[in-house]
């Protein structure tokens, strides 16, 4: 039932995200084909138009394709073009150059540069002239991530009579390090043009509200603001913006099951017995980025195999890393400092035809990779610094058995909610070391209370809760319009 070309009434919900949830991908004979996106905002956004329809709004992953809309089972998505210096500018230089590493604790040095700047404020007007496009009148409209915080604002002077959502998918930085910013004043009001701004935390709510005051000169809500709740209000003008945390999360009960299949359970038996029957199975699952703390989990386990406390002949890691970002420098670099470590630890503790750390540097397909959830003793997930990470509660949504140990960094969002997992600094060795210690020698029994609880929290907040509280938050604000600065 495809067919090409924009309705003609418009969409009444409609998603705005730099990518499309497919990826165009052009083959060396000239031919192409869409194949899945990478990151965490797909994984979650996917399921959510699924159910409520709509259009989406993004950039088909490639420079200069000049795409057509395509609708398929009233799913809609209408690509936006970018220029190869586009690209450049406002997706490597200005999205992965400058708010990347700003937003995650200057793990890199973010680069200002007003060219990439000028790209941005561009691109991002591009995008909100195609949603102008596309909406219905009155339409309900949900602007995600960094790559457009200045689509609401755009979005709202070309049509007034919109209903607009925002969601930041990554950490909102501490107030200190968002003042380095040169367009600081510009990014805070184009978001304020949102009727709902969404944060994964309330730490990132309430950044946001003391910048509003402070860069923005508007009256704000000055309480704690809650999870899915106790929302803080930002007066703008006439208009009342609303700010509130809503942690994402995944479609559990369907990883669940499809975890459960037999073909699955086959599959991770055949990788433990591919792998050696080790003892332990310790697996990394990451888009190759240097917030991931991939480096952190390879010098600790170095540091245990060195120290005798890990034994290589019982102990596998598998670290599976999507390309990301490849010609951004900083991911350029870090891609040979882990491909190095990964040499030196292999060189020093394998054996012939028994590598102690595997490492696939490509995209794993989805069936295979619930097997290694599967199949994984203990998962690694120590970023320095992560909005949320799913791949986190994909694990435990893929642990019915019980078995299995979550090792996590504190500077996740996930580490919120997740207490029960083996909790880690990522800034101090040993405290990653002594976690994954514990994760591999606890009993049977401690782990299993653990994975209980870290499953009936991932099993309670699925993705379509997030969505719902998000989605009901916005709607109310139309109706409460008036009910300001309450406390
Ligand atoms: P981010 O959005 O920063 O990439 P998340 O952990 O929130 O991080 O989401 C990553 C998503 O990408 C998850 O759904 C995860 O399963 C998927 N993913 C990560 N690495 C791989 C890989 N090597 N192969 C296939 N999928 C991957
Ligand atoms: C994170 C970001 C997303 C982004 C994804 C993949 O999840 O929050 O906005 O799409 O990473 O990164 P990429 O640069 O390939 O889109």
């Amino acid at each position: 039932t495809a067919s090409t070309g924009p309705s003609e009434s418009g969409s009444g919900f409609v998603v705005v995200a730099n990518r499309l949830p497919v990826d165009l991908e052009r083959l060396p004979d000239g031919t192409t084909r869409w194949k899945r996106s990478p990151g965490g905002l797909v994984t979650a956004l996917e399921p959510v138009l699924r159910n409520n329809k709509g259009a989406w709004v993004g950039w088909a992953g490639v420079p200069d394709a000049d795409v057509d809309p395509i609708i398929e089972d009233g799913l809609e998505l209408h690509p936006v073009p970018l220029s190869a210096q586009e690209v450049a500018d406002y997706y490597e230089g200005f999205s992965n150059g400058t708010l990347w590493p700003l937003y995650h604790d200057v793990i890199v040095r973010p680069v200002y540069d007003r060219k990439w700047w000028a790209a941005y404020v561009t691109v991002n007007r591009r995008f909100a002239e195609a949603t102008a496009k596309v909406a219905a009148e009155g339409a309900t409209v949900w602007v995600q991530d960094y790559q457009l915080q200045l689509v609401p604002k755009m979005l709202r002077m070309l049509r007034p009579d919109l209903t607009i959502g925002f969601f930041l998918h990554i950490p909102f930085p501490p107030v200190e390090l968002f003042m380095q910013m040169p367009w600081r004043t510009e990014i805070v009001e184009g978001l304020l043009g949102a009727d709902l701004i969404g944060f994964h935390l309330p730490g990132g709510a309430q950044n946001f509200l003391y910048l509003a005051r402070r860069l923005a000169g508007q009256p704000t809500s000055r309480g704690t603001v809650g999870v899915r709740s106790k929302l803080g209000v930002v007066q703008v003008g006439f208009r009342t913006v609303r700010v509130g945390a809503f942690p994402i999360s995944i479609s559990s009960a369907e990883l669940d099951e499809h975890s459960r299949r037999r073909s699955i359970r086959e599959r991770a038996a055949k990788i433990r017995a591919e792998l050696g029957n080790p003892k332990n199975i310790l697996l990394g699952v990451d888009r190759l980025d240097y917030t991931k703390g991939i480096d952190i989990r390879l010098n600790a386990l170095e540091e245990l195999l060195l120290e005798k406390r890990i034994d290589p002949a019982e102990t596998v890691m598998v670290q599976l890393a999507t390309p990301s970002r490849e010609r951004v420098e900083s991911y350029i670099q870090m891609r040979g400092d882990i491909e190095r470590q990964v040499g030196r630890i292999n060189g020093e503790f394998a054996r012939v035809g028994y590598p102690v750390v595997h490492y696939l540097h490509r995209p794993i397909p989805r069936d295979e990779l619930v097997a290694f959830f599967v199949a994984a003793d203990v998962m690694l997930v120590t970023p320095l610094r992560d909005g949320m990470n799913l791949v986190a509660k994909e694990y435990v949504a893929c642990h019915s058995g019980l078995n299995g140990a979550l090792v996590l960094s504190e500077f996740t969002g996930a580490a919120a909610e997740l207490r029960q997992s083996y909790l880690c600094n990522p800034h101090d060795l040993d405290s990653v070391k002594d976690a994954i210690v514990s994760a591999v020698e606890d009993d049977r029994d401690t782990k299993r209370r653990r994975m209980r609880s870290l499953r009936r929290q991932v099993l309670a907040h699925d993705v379509d809760r997030w969505a719902r509280a998000f989605l009901e938050a916005l709607a109310q604000g139309q109706v409460a319009g008036s009910a300001l600065l309450t406390d």
